[in-house]
């Protein structure tokens, strides 16, 4: 089912911006006229976060965009993610800079097969992660993401089975941390997946005092060589916590911007891919978002997210489910491996 409306004809297009407009300063301006907030993730490009009102690691832009009094919500991250927010506030305008920012865990885990795949598995609970379109979230029974999935799990009755969508390396990494058999489903990041052990061991042999922090999309073989595992904000609190002032980063590099902000005296070496390089830690569909798509999605109320009201209401019920099982906000879920 598609959520995401996208503009009409007569709307704005990039080619009509004159090439000396300032997106920023349309942000500005409409920021304040249409009472709107921009949310980033951490995965968004450096000038996008810094324009943000709040950025922040899944976990947080859902509470966040929970707790808003702006009319107009402005989502810089991908399209799961700016639903989780109409989910949430369905009175308020939601707006998408691109309607084509999807996610490849969101992809690999198609409506009709997940419906099958709990078929397949009556007496299980349904935990599925955050990434996966609003249709999966309301065929689930807890969503969670990575900073609060092993707390809520460690909530789940022992004698309970559990099935976890669509990551599969998340899906080992809480089997392993919380000691559960669960059933998971074969998805995958683009991004964390391409991460290369041999390169990072080559890395850490170069670099014998850095610490490793991971995100737990990653490969098991490669979180087998990390000092600390966490969400995008987990990670980024044990680089700040941490006594050592070196850090290979295994998650999409954008979330080294808010570590060298926060820590400008650290050094923060992004995880290598198969070549040796980092270029593949560019997630495709984070960087669609541009400036001058932020301010035309504002001005023009499109890509804009609608979600009928009866899949809204059966999505709400896990995502509620999550937000009552979650740790404190503040609180830091991962500690060290
Ligand atoms: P978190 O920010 O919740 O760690 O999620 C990472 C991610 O892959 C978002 O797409
Ligand atoms: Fe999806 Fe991976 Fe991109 Fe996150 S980094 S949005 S999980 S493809």
């Amino acid at each position: 089912m598609e959520t995401v409306v996208l503009p009409d004809n007569g709307a704005l297009k990039e080619a009509d911006l004159d090439p000396k407009f300032d997106p920023w300063a349309g942000i500005e301006r409409l920021r304040r006229e249409k009472n709107a907030i921009v949310l980033a993730h951490y995965y968004q490009d450096a000038e996008i976060q810094d324009l943000a009102d709040f950025v922040g690691d899944s976990l947080d832009l859902s509470r966040r965009a929970a707790e808003t009094d702006a009319d107009m919500i402005v989502f810089c991250g991908v399209r799961f993610m700016a639903e989780v927010a109409k989910i949430l506030n369905p009175n308020k305008i939601v707006v998408l800079p691109d309607a084509d920012a999807g996610c490849t865990l969101e992809e690999s885990c198609q409506p009709d097969d997940f419906a099958r795949f709990r078929a397949e598995h009556p007496d299980h609970l349904a935990i599925t992660y955050i990434n996966c379109s609003a249709e999966v979230k309301a065929l689930s029974d807890i969503i969670v993401t990575s900073s609060n999935a092993e707390y809520i799990i460690n909530q789940v009755p022992e004698s309970q089975p559990i099935l976890l969508a669509p990551d599969r390396h998340l899906g080992s990494y809480l089997a392993r941390k919380t000691g559960r058999d669960m059933v998971l489903w074969d998805g995958t990041c683009i991004v964390h997946d391409q991460f290369s052990v041999r390169e990072l061991v080559k890395l850490k042999t170069a670099h014998p005092d850095a610490l490793v922090s991971a995100h737990p999309e990653c490969s098991t073989a490669l979180l087998e060589h990390a000092d600390h595992v966490g969400s995008t904000r987990g990670m980024l609190d044990f680089v700040l916590g941490s006594p050592a002032n070196e850090f290979i980063v295994a998650t999409e590099r954008h979330l080294i911007h808010q570590m060298k902000k926060a820590a400008p005296e650290k050094t923060f070496i992004a995880a290598p891919g198969a070549d040796g390089g980092c270029s593949c830690a560019d997630c495709p569909y984070m960087e669609m978002n541009t400036l001058e798509k932020i301010y035309l999605a504002m001005e023009n109320e499109a890509p804009r997210i609608e979600i009928p009201e009866d899949l809204r209401l059966r999505a709400l019920k896990p995502l509620e489910k999550m937000l009552e099982m979650s740790p404190p906000a503040g609180a830091i879920t991962q500690a060290a491996e």
